[in-house]
């Protein structure tokens, strides 16, 4: 009794953790209780009074726990110590036996041999990464860039199917437990009915409701959405040594956790086939989202053997169910007006649901593509989710025509601003020539604070849209000058949603400066392009002052986004501009400065690639300049390396004639870990 605590209640506490921890288990993972509700909840409520009563005893696996924890201000950050991977995609049959060629190859294995795999469901969630120190979760982390995701743990601890503590004796002192967080069916349809209660936007899908609730900062809204997992394997750990990947699942599932309740060993390819062609007639029906069966090689001796190519494990494939497509009607076609002036056909329809979202609108691109489609308003279509994400329309179901379907005729003036609509040669959209065209200036500032711009989370399109109505803003810069009766002014605006808005509008103004190029939305110029450029010309005025010619110079960027980008900075609005947001007092970050020459795992090296790699070219060209090395195209004797991706074509040979050192792209990446 050294703390005061008797004895008796500290056994009796860890009693009821113990048998609570297993009737959970029971209950949400295994699916069949053992005792009725009541009688847990007797259990649960002696525990909560014992440690009521003796606040010391509260051990960090108690089922009280996975409630109430304070809000945080933010997330911190984990690094995994196993860095969590993507995987290599597979379409068709075919590009299935491609990868069991190359799996065999790999090994030296003749090609007749069958190599056995463990197929189960990829579930459409979240990645998390769960960390348990001597068999008690100690940390739970989402993917992030995959070598350091976001602490979640808060959160994570209110996921029922998630084990506080390992079930069984000789726990392992460590272990990353990774498996896929995801909402099922129902419970996202419960949530979305309550938001639409309480007037808060709704989730498109699953899969957002999913990352919106463990990336709560306040632990309880989590607590009240019943968030699932499925565990498909392991990071890094320490005494746990099983042979296949099947062992291994079953291992976690005797630990407590929820492993894939479809998955199967199959000898071979054409028995992967099989269960492939077995679960794309049924995924539909489970309670959750999947998109595609994973095929990975059982043998995790094997598994080493292959290791990785860039970012994906070589044993290891997604084998993609095909999007699925549904039919409904379309009501009417409207034109919408972008923030480049772009008018877009857009379909509307009978809300269909897709994928576990409902679906209204479809965009019909421009007119070309409405008239080779031949939608007409009142035409029964098939609409599907392109990458399972933006809705379109695939084809007319003509036989469904009464005749009574209106053609569509696109408008030659704006139809928000009225101003001429004007289609260049040789371009197949029609573009607003208004230069105050409301919706051009909502969409350009939608853009400047979206994700991919500066990121005020919360200044939504609406509250946008009044204050350029109200001619309160006419571009991004004047939301910093906003104060909250300005913001007072507008409908349904209360005291607390202006603050948020205000903070949300603060919050942006020390962006990175790859964000507020994006932001500006100048033609020709992605995330990618704007990180390009952030990183050559480090601040907005260099590169506001950069010439065409400098522009041009720069890696990645060729002509015609180097003239997009100096006709730009060259506009009186957009010089404009750059005054006003540096008189807002808002500074943009330039990137980390890169490796000096010196430093990096390729400092004053020249590498050529051939070959198909596992990576877009552009990106593995960045790593080595990253690296301090420079990627040129061509062999010659200066070359240091040549990486040779799939099928390589004359460079290694040519590389071979100059005795240049060739590397896998397996032996590239190596070369790269090597140097972190
Ligand atoms: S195995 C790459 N199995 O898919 C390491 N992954 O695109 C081996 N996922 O980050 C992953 N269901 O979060 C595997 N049954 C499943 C999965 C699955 C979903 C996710 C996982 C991974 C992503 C890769």
């Amino acid at each position: 009794m050294a703390d005061g605590v008797p004895e008796s209640s500290r056994q009796r506490a860890e009693e009821l953790r113990r048998q609570l921890n297993y009737h959970n288990y029971r209950y949400y993972v295994l699916d069949s209780p053992e005792i009725d509700d009541g009688e847990y909840d007797r259990l649960f409520r002696e525990l909560e009074e014992l440690e009521a009563g003796y606040p010391e005893i509260v051990a960090p696996d108690s089922p009280t726990q996975r409630v109430g924890a304070e809000p945080l201000e933010e997330f911190g950050t984990v690094r995994h110590r196993v860095p969590m991977l993507s995987l290599g995609n597979a379409f068709d049959e075919a590009e299935l036996r491609a990868f069991d060629e190359r799996v065999k190859r790999h090994l030296g294995l003749p090609a007749d041999e069958q190599i056995d795999y463990l197929a189960d469901l990829k579930v459409d969630g979240l990645a998390v990464s769960l960390t348990y120190e001597e068999g008690l979760l100690a940390r739970g982390a989402t993917r992030g860039d995959g070598y350091t995701g976001e602490d979640i743990t808060q959160n994570l601890r209110t996921v029922r199917t998630i084990p506080l503590r390992m079930l069984g004796e000789e726990l392992p002192p460590l272990a990353e437990v990774r498996g896929e967080v995801y909402l099922d069916r129902r419970e996202f349809a419960r949530i979305n009915r309550e938001r639409e209660a309480d007037g808060l936007p709704l989730f498109a899908n699953p899969r957002n409701a999913a990352a919106g609730s463990v990336r709560q900062l306040d632990s309880s809204i989590t607590a009240r959405r019943r968030l699932d997992i499925i565990v498909y394997g392991f990071g890094a750990s320490e005494g746990v040594s099983p042979e296949r990947h099947s062992e291994m699942l079953d291992g976690l599932e005797a630990r407590g956790f929820r492993a894939s309740p479809q998955r199967a060993v199959c000898h071979g390819v054409d028995e992967t086939a099989a269960y492939y062609r077995k679960w794309v007639e049924r995924h539909a029906e489970l309670s959750y989202g999947t998109d595609g069966v994973v095929a990975k090689v059982d043998s995790l001796a094997m598994q080493g053997d292959l290791g990785q190519v860039s970012r994906s494990p070589r044993w290891a494939v997604a084998y993609k169910f095909p999007p699925e497509e549904q039919t409904t009607v379309v009501k009417d076609i409207f034109v919408s007006v972008g923030r480049t002036g772009a008018l877009t056909p857009v379909a509307m329809m009978e809300p269909v649901v897709i994928s576990g979202s409902t679906v209204q609108m479809a965009t019909l691109h421009n007119e070309d593509e409405v008239a080779r489609k031949d939608v007409r308003a009142g035409d029964t279509v098939v609409v599907r989710k392109a990458g399972d994400v933006i809705p379109e329309v695939v084809s007319v179901v003509t036989g469904e025509r009464t005749g009574d379907e209106r053609k569509f005729v696109m408008p030659d003036k704006c139809p928000v601003c009225g101003a001429d609509a004007i289609r260049e040669e040789d371009e197949a959209v029609r573009r607003c020539a208004g230069i105050a065209c409301p919706a051009q200036i909502n969409g350009r500032i939608g853009h400047f604070f979206s994700r991919g711009g500066v990121n005020a989370e919360g200044l939504g399109p609406k509250i946008i849209a009044q204050l350029v109505s109200k001619k309160m803003v006419r571009d991004p810069a004047d939301f910093y000058f906003l104060t909250k009766d300005d913001l007072l002014k507008l409908d349904r605006m209360a005291d607390k949603l202006a603050e948020n808005v205000l903070d949300a509008i603060a919050s942006t103004k020390h962006p990175p400066l790859g964000r507020v190029i994006s932001g500006l939305g100048i033609r020709h110029v992605g995330g990618h392009v704007a990180e390009v450029l952030a990183g050559q010309f480090r601040s907005l005025e260099r590169l506001a002052a950069a010439s065409e010619e400098e522009l041009a110079e720069t890696p990645e960027i060729g002509p015609v986004i180097a003239q997009a980008v100096a006709v730009f900075f060259r506009q009186e609005q957009t010089k404009e501009l750059l005054r006003k947001l540096r008189k807002a007092g808002v500074s943009a970050q330039p990137p980390a400065a890169a490796p000096h020459a010196s430093e990096g795992a390729f400092a004053g090296k020249s590498v050529v690639f051939t070959g198909a790699l596992s990576i877009p070219r552009s990106e593995a060209e960045a790593i080595v300049k990253a690296q301090g090395g420079r990627a040129t195209s061509s062999v010659s004797k200066s070359t240091d390396f040549v990486v040779l991706g799939d099928s390589p074509g004359s460079k290694a040979e040519k590389a071979e004639q100059l005795g240049i050192p060739s590397l896998t792209e397996e032996e590239f990446r190596r070369m790269l870990e090597q140097s972190d």
